[in-house]
């Protein structure tokens, strides 16, 4: 989805940083990018379709190195095709206002016509220039960028990020606001900083301040006040941000999904970390979260997810259900909010997400709060939208995840969800200090177990079956209880990046339907580990063989390997463990799968990162 970028320093160029900033966001998605920056003779603008190179080649004149303030932006086209045109940032008629933004304009319409009624001329398709018309007129009136926002969001509906700067009799001038999207502000000594994600704010400052809705800010080198739409001042604390600016680098890894693939042993091990109480045989969250007093009156469970973080939410299911006897639904997240679900007393929304800012999530979340509902989260990225609006939080510790195809992010989710499973388990006396604590051991086993899963004779024999099965017409993932929601992982992961068809199903219900698709060029992958399901699968795994489909299993259960004939093993564990272990080995399968058939891994067609508009 759109990225924006913007600085303003009291001397020093800004280019090569908001391009760099630009950089950093284009795993986000993206179809055109754009700056604008504010030099002497007023705002200059280079925009381009395409990838941000084809912007980088504009700038090669130096033409636009000299300034010292300046927005960039990523589109993901919404209103108008993607176009050199329709390319953030958009100007105003006077030339002295350009503006990015992110999001919708819902009533851009009548507010078009009612400029061009006063014989405004557009250059572009979009409702951002709309807003930057609005603005640009206000501003040549009061010469105030501060109040032409303002004046220009009173009249606008919808959600948006924006940022606009100015250029007037005391030079430089940026503002930025948000209703819905994120933006992020930091400053520095002589700088100010802002972006719709805190990556490219991480070289200037790891003290960030997000924007909540109805939230502006004034940027200056320096300082940045924030105040509501109303310009009354609004206290927002700034949080540290752990991560290394390094993380969001590629290292010596070809992709980023390769990338992140091999850090989960390390993510596991983080997400762990002081949280297990094996004296206690109980998991303690930090900052006070998910003591018994919350979680004793729990009686229902709602997960509310979108894509993989839905996945991670059906195996939260199993668990919630199987360790503390609380019932739980899960639902898309896009599906739960256009209904009128019914709340419960004792009702808990468990939201789960890895940027915290995904549009359909948050809109189920509020809903269900609107409900009565209380709020967990299991969120990847402290201080987010998601984290913000939570009771309670439990944060992954994945570091950035730039691969579209979200890898690290899962495993983390899954691990939080073993560890929620077990607080509430023992917050209501469901689950024994002596079971929690068989769980707390073989959690740490995990970080070894995956370390054992990533290894070169792994990969090498991963890379073997890929070539095998790198044409195949097909791919059906089957998997049975905690396994089942590995198998729509299985099958996700693989039709996002190799854009083959796979389909992820329940194996005992492939004799209702799926079945008929058998035959010599599908592939069927079974995920199958020791537990009670085991022998189950091994049927599923039979009646495919019996009609002529190639079988892969993964999984730690070795009578299914030798059904199978060609298998991935994966190192024993407790069952409800063995989704995180049994995912891993499905990544690898459909990365070199994606390689072999010369995919974008990282950007796949048509996905966005982080989808934060409907
Ligand atoms: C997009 C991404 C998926 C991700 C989903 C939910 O569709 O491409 O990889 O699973 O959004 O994102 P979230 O940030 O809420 O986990």
């Amino acid at each position: 989805m759109c990225g924006i970028v913007g600085a303003i320093r009291s001397q020093g160029p800004v280019l090569r940083g908001l391009v760099e900033g630009l950089r950093v966001l284009e795993y986000r998605g993206y179809d055109s990018s754009g700056v604008a920056v504010v030099l002497p003779g007023g705002i200059q603008i280079a925009k381009r379709q395409g990838r941000l190179e084809n912007l980088e080649a504009v700038l090669q004149d130096g033409a636009l190195e000299a300034a010292s303030a300046g927005i960039g932006h990523t589109r993901w086209a919404t209103h108008g095709e993607p176009s050199d045109r329709n390319a953030h940032p958009h100007r105003g008629a006077s030339g002295k206002v350009a503006i990015v933004h992110n999001g919708i304009i819902e009533n851009y319409l009548p507010l078009k016509n009612e400029l061009l009624e006063a014989g405004v001329t557009f250059e572009s398709d979009t409702d951002t220039e709309v807003l930057a018309h609005m603005v640009d007129r206000e501003f040549a009136r009061t010469g105030d960028l501060s109040a032409a926002v303002r004046a220009a969001l009173a009249r606008v509906q919808g959600y948006y990020a924006m940022v606009a700067v100015a250029v007037g009799d005391a030079g430089s001038m940026m503002v930025c606001a948000r209703q819905g999207p994120p933006l992020a502000v930091a400053w520095s000594e002589d700088g100010a900083y802002l972006a719709s994600d805190v990556l490219p704010l991480l070289p200037y400052s790891n003290q960030v301040t997000f924007l909540e809705d109805g939230d502006m800010a004034v940027m200056q080198p320096g300082s940045v006040t924030i105040t509501d739409f109303s310009g009354n001042p609004v206290t927002r604390t700034s949080r540290e941000i752990e991560w290394d600016p390094e993380d969001a680098g590629k290292g010596h890894y070809p992709h980023y999904m390769l990338k992140e693939i091999h850090e989960q042993p390390g993510v596991i091990a983080r997400t762990l970390e002081g949280r297990l109480d094996e004296k206690a045989g109980d998991v303690v969250f930090e900052n006070d979260q998910l003591q018994d007093a919350f979680l004793a009156d729990i009686s229902r469970v709602q997960v509310v997810a979108c894509g993989t973080a839905l996945h991670a939410g059906y195996i939260a299911s199993y668990l919630i259900e199987g360790l503390a006897r609380v019932p739980v639904d899960v639902e898309f997240a896009s599906e739960f909010r256009y209904r009128d679900p019914i709340i419960v007393p004792g009702t808990v929304a468990l939201a789960i997400s890895q940027s915290g800012e995904t549009a359909d999530t948050l809109a189920a979340t509020r809903l269900a709060k609107a409900k009565g509902a209380r709020v967990i989260s299991i969120c990847n990225v402290p201080g987010s939208s998601q984290v913000r609006e939570s009771d309670q939080v439990i944060l992954t510790r994945g570091g950035p995840e730039i691969g579209v195809a979200s890898t690290k992010a899962f495993t983390a989710q899954v691990v939080a969800a073993v560890l929620l499973a077990i607080r509430i388990g023992r917050a209501k006396g469901t689950l024994s200090a002596d079971d929690a604590r068989g769980l707390l051991v073989e959690l740490r086993m995990l970080r070894n177990q995956l370390e054992e899963l990533l290894s070169e004779n792994m990969r090498t024999h991963i890379k073997d079956l890929a070539r095998r099965h790198a044409a195949a017409k097909g791919f059906l993932f089957i998997g049975r209880g905690v396994n089942y929601p590995v198998a729509l992982e299985g099958a996700l992961k693989l039709k996002e990046i190799s854009y083959m068809h796979a389909e992820g199903y329940a194996a005992g219900e492939m004799k209702h339907g799926p079945i008929a698709l058998i035959d010599p060029g599908m592939t069927v992958v079974a995920v199958n580990s020791i537990g009670r399901v085991a022998d189950k699968v091994r049927a599923n795994i039979e009646q495919v063989k019996s009609r002529g489909g190639e079988t892969v299993s993964v999984g730690s259960d070795p009578e299914s390997h030798e059904i199978a004939g060609q298998s991935i093993k994966v190192p024993a564990c407790s069952e409800w463990l063995s989704p995180i272990l049994n995912t891993v080995p499905l990544q690898l399968l459909s990365y070199y799968i994606a390689d072999l058939r010369g995919c974008d891994i990282d950007k796949p067609r048509n996905l966005a990162k982080s989808v934060t508009v409907e």
